[in-house]
């Protein structure tokens, strides 16, 4: 096979509003990779219905903004990264409009004036600003369109990172960050990229649980990465479920926008009846943890197998003008949400812990960012707000193109090895990857899901060690493919998970555990793991590995 490499100033590995935002936001004279699975518009952020919040209404302030993600976050977030991202909201919304995304208006406006926002669960005011119920595809449309066109950066689709090359792996004193092995997928080489600085902005870990509403991207590839390569990483027992995925049986990643009830929709039981005001008094408003468990509980005790979120009783008009691809893949799915209620019922959603940064979206690695849902900014806490998500990619992607146009380049960079395929064959049994892939995902879900307790959890911990050691062995002894690595860093971030959960011994946020079902003030503080050094690669079987 022959020997690939390649060299950038800063190397992107992931193609979301993180990454593109990074791109875009660094200055022309560096050379710019950008690295995806699958085409540049996969991933979470095409997917995005809701959009981007901001205090952006008259009534609605930064300290309002602030203060409704504190409460979503139940004490665990950083009240002055909380602070520094609502007050960039507005500045990012506008660079996104300069950017020529198509937000939904009220009135022609100019900047950020003349907005449309919705409404979202856990915000006080209108906050949220949106293109239609298609935000993320505008954005990513949008966005994926100018990196096209700039000639510092070249689109590198079909790559697979598979682990970050760093200081520590070649036996140096410093782990500072060097480039990162990728698969080309289309051919099955394994490529060398070698950069100075490295962003990670792979998007979260969703995939790791049976039912999500994010797309395949979502393995958790950079928390593993960064994991590996020495960087600490937090919070992963706070996996945000979202309250309504569509109940179907051919379509099971379909989001209903909790933009629907921030326009009047209601949660309604089987026989019709609302319910949520049982569980909390801003009832369907609620923020998603709340209203999520309250789903799980009320289909436990009726056994049923959906709730449903009905909306019918607003004007067609309004439906129609408001949420125009959520109406039309019902309609292909049978259901008209003008007149009757949708099942829903609860999927994996968002990963709200990841690997720890700074403001600037430093992690501990020099010379490694991480950036968007990859990333533990502070800003989550144990529950992320709605809509919060695409404003942090969009406040952190500028920091950290901000500190990497400011970091003068390092002088040198070391000789850094080819990928290492000298003791490795092709599987002859590929299957194994997808039965183990199902098993742990089933496993996440059945043990470490909406409600936990200390047995669940020992029974999922035993499985992914299971699963853990089989896959080391496959990694070690074959060839390695798409699949493998998303599994391996599945594995690695469920094992992660259920550290995260093991250790919080109270139910906060998005973690509930039977066990312990009421809040500990005494342990308001992040769950932090802290791993090994990296090994060198010399006493590894293949290059990378470990
Ligand atoms: P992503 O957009 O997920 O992109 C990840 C990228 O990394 C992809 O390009 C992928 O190919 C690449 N990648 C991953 N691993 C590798 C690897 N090993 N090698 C190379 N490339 C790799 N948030 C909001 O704020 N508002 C919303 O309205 C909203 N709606 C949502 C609706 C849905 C259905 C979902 C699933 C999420 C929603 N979220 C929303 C959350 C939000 O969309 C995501 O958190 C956000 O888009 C993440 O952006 P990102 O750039 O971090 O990652
Ligand atoms: C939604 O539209 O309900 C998703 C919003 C989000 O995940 O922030």
């Amino acid at each position: 096979m022959a020997e690939r490499r390649t060299a950038y100033d800063v190397l992107i590995i992931g193609s979301g509003l993180a990454g593109l935002t990074v791109a875009l936001q660094l200055p022309e004279h560096l050379r710019v990779a950008i690295l995806s699975k699958g085409t540049l518009t996969e991933g979470a952020t095409p997917y995005a219905q809701g959009g981007v919040s901001a205090a952006l209404d008259a009534a609605d302030s930064v300290e309002a903004h602030v203060a409704d993600t504190l409460d979503a976050g139940a004490g665990l977030n950083d009240p002055e990264t909380t602070r520094f991202v609502a007050e960039r909201a507005r500045s990012a919304v506008a660079w996104l409009v300069d950017q020529e995304v198509p937000f939904s208006r009220i009135n022609p406006g100019a900047g950020t004036e003349g907005l449309h926002l919705h409404r979202e669960g856990g915000h006080s005011h209108r906050r949220v600003v949106h293109a239609e119920d298609a935000t993320g595809a505008a954005i990513s449309r949008s966005l994926s369109g100018l990196v096209a066109e700039r000639a510092n950066i070249d689109l590198l689709e079909g790559r697979y990172a598979v682990d970050l090359i760093t200081g520590a792996r070649l036996g140096e004193a410093t782990n500072r960050c060097y480039g990162a092995y990728a698969l080309d997928a289309a051919s099955g080489d394994v490529e060398l990229i070698s950069a100075p600085f490295v962003v990670l902005a792979c998007g979260g870990a969703s995939k790791v649980y049976q039912y999500s509403t994010s797309p395949y991207a979502a393995t958790g590839d950079g928390i593993a990465m960064a994991w590996r390569a020495g960087c600490r990483v937090g919070n992963l027992e706070f996996n945000q479920f979202h309250p309504t995925c569509l109940y179907h049986p051919q379509e099971r990643s379909f989001l209903i926008s909790e933009a629907v009830r921030g326009e009047g929709g209601y949660l309604r039981l089987p026989d019709g009846e609302r319910f949520m005001h049982r569980f909390d008094e801003r009832g369907e408003l609620a923020p998603r943890d709340i209203v999520a468990r309250a789903i799980d509980y009320e289909m436990k005790r009726l056994g049923a197998e959906c709730v449903y979120l009905d909306i019918s009783h607003r004007p067609a008009e309004v439906i129609e003008e408001r949420f125009p691809t959520i109406l039309q893949r019902c309609l292909e799915l049978g259901f008209d949400m003008r007149t009757e209620p949708l099942p829903v019922v609860p999927a994996a959603h968002y990963t709200c812990g990841g690997v720890l940064t700074d403001r600037a979206a430093r992690t501990d690695v020099p010379g490694l960012y991480a950036v968007g849902e990859t990333a533990c900014s502070g800003l989550h806490g144990a529950n992320r707000l709605a809509s919060n998500s695409l404003l942090e990619c969009l406040v952190f992607g500028a920091e950290a193109a901000r500190d990497i146009a400011n970091t003068p380049l390092p002088g040198r960079i070391p000789q850094l090895p080819p990928w290492d395929e000298s003791r490795v064959t092709d599987s002859d049994e590929q299957v194994v990857v997808s039965h183990n892939w199902a098993e742990l995902r089933r496993a996440l879900w059945n043990y470490v899901g909406i409600v936990r307790s200390d047995r669940r959890l020992e029974r999922a911990a035993r499985r992914i060690d299971l699963l853990a050691r089989e896959v080391h062995e496959y990694y070690s002894h074959f060839r390695i493919t798409g699949d493998l690595i998303e599994l391996r860093n599945l594995i690695g971030v469920a094992e992660l998970t259920v550290r995260c959960a093991g250790r919080r011994r109270e139910s906060r946020g998005l973690h509930y555990t039977l066990d312990f079902p009421g809040h500990d003030p005494g342990q308001a503080a992040n769950t932090v793991l802290v791993p090994a050094r990296p090994r060198p690669f010399g006493s590894l079987r293949a290059r990378g590995g470990g």
